[in-house]
Order: structure tokens, then sequence, then C-alpha cells
């Protein structure tokens, strides 16, 4: 049993969740770090060593998040940072959007993040602090042809942010989202070299981002001093778009 602050991270495995456990755990919190598979969740604890423990999720399974909160309370204390961060895209224009699209992508992206936050409020209601942090995206607020599915579940996420910080505040719990741009991973890898050329185009710092990039502004909205910052979504995109 750890005595450090516990951060729980979905979808820690790659990308932009694996920047944020890296940098949370470098922070010194005791980061839980999922991933769907069992290997992948080995090699997060791998990666994290005594800093964290990696551990299996598919957040579209009520039985797996329950398993996943009976797992941590037998390793670590009960988190006091959540960063909801797994997600998924499944595009394709509305005419041709099946139902499973449809409804993979927000069962995945948005009632994850429900499925995961309901669990840890009462811990950080009991402690009077905690963080949660919801990764939403540019195009929740753009949104963006071809991605109907996903960006309804980033835009969800983002009014899911304000109302439970509202919800909570009393308390000293803080919810707000980050909403990356154009950031370099697995997800953008799957873009056509025209899609990305087009995007840069209208980035006005003329790059994509890091995921270590968006691990900084999460990292910031866990600290002390980022107390009086709730309801928010914090927009890292390049100058793609000014919230
Ligand atoms: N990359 C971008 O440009 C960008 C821009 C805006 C927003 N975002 C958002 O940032 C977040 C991370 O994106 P990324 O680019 O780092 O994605 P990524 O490289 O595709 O990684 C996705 C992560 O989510 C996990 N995941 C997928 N399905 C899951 C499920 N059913 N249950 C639990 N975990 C699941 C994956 O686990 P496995 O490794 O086990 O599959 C992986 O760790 C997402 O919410 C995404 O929408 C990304």
């Amino acid at each position: 049993m750890t005595e450090r602050v516990t951060a729980l991270v979905t979808g820690a495995s790659r990308g932009i969740g694996a920047a944020i456990a890296d940098r949370l755990s470098e922070d010194g919190f005791f980061v839980v770090g999922t991933a769907t598979s069992t290997a992948g969740a080995g090699a997060i604890t791998a990666r994290l060593g005594e800093q964290g423990r990696g551990l299996q999720l598919d957040i579209a399974s009520p039985e797996s998040v329950s398993e996943l909160f009976a797992q941590i309370s037998d390793l670590a204390t009960a988190p006091l940072v959540l960063v909801n961060n797994a997600g998924i895209t499944k595009d394709n224009l509305l005419m041709r959007m099946s139902e499973s699209e449809w409804s993979e992508v927000l069962d995945t992206n948005l009632s994850g993040a429900f499925r995961v936050t309901k669990p840890v409020l009462r811990g950080m209601l009991k402690a009077r602090w905690g963080r949660v942090i919801n990764v939403g995206s540019v195009v929740g607020r753009l949104g963006n042809p071809g991605q109907g599915n996903y960006v309804s579940s980033k835009a969800g996420l983002e009014g899911f942010t304000r109302s439970l910080a509202m919800e909570v505040a009393s308390r000293g719990v803080t919810v707000n989202a980050v909403a990356p741009g154009l950031i370099v991973t697995d997800m953008t890898e799957a873009l056509s070299e025209d899609q990305t050329a087009a995007m840069l185009e209208r980035i006005p710092l003329g790059r994509m981002g890091q995921a270590t990039e968006v691990a900084a502004a999460v990292s910031f909205l866990c600290s002390e001093p980022a107390g009086y910052v709730t309801g928010q979504t914090l927009q890292v995109n390049g100058g793609l778009f000014f919230a």
C-alpha cells in the first residue's frame, strides 16, 4: 500500500496517455495506468517501475471498470487524481455511419468517462481534494466532417466537465478538460498525408504537437496552484482554435 496520492490515467499504454502517466509519476504521484490488454498493462508496470502500475481495462465494460477498482483498492490509496484519456475514433460520413460506429465511440469516449469518474468521486469528496481531467479535443468545438460520433463525444465531455465541476467544487474537487489539437500519436498516424497537410496549414504554430506538451497541461491542472481553475477547457492546439 502506498501513501502517495494515486493518479488513475486511462489509456496509458501509448500516445498522450503514456506521456501523462510518465509526467504525473515525475510529479510524485503513484500512477495507475490502464491498457486494454494484459501485455499492455505489463508494459506500463515495467515503464513506471516503483512509481506506478499498469492494469487492464476495457472502459466500455462496466464489469471491467468494477474489476479495475477492486484491483486498485488492493495496491494503492483511492485515486484523488483521475485523467479520463482513453478514446477511439471510428470515422465515417454521417450518411454512411453505422449504429455500431456511432455507439462504440460514444460508449468508449463519453460513457467510459462517466463509468470511471463515478467511483472515484466518493474518495475525493471524503478527502476534500481531487482533480478530474477529461481529455477532449479541439474538434469538440470546431466540428469535423467524417467525425460526427467522435466530435459529439468530445463536445459531450466538455458539458460533463462543466456540470461535474459545479457539483463537486464546494468539496475542493476541480474538474477540467484539456483539448489537444493535432498531436503526434498512433491516432493521427492513421490520417492521410493530405489530411495532415490540410490541418497543418491551419495551425499558426505550423507543426503538430507532442504528447508531452499535452501532459504538461494536465500536470498543471493536477497541481496545487491550479486549485482555483475549474470547469474549464484548456486548449493545447498550436493556435488552431482560440477558445
Ligand atoms: N492524437 C491527437 O491528435 C488527439 C487530438 C485530440 C484529442 N485526442 C484525444 O487524446 C486521447 C488519447 O489519444 P491518443 O492519440 O494518444 O490515442 P492512441 O494513441 O490511439 O491511444 C489510445 C489509448 O486509449 C486506450 N483505449 C482504447 N480503447 C479503450 C477501451 N475500450 N478501454 C480502455 N482504454 C482504451 C488504448 O489502449 P490500448 O493501447 O490497449 O489499445 C490507448 O492507451 C483520446 O481521448 C483522443 O481522443 C488525441
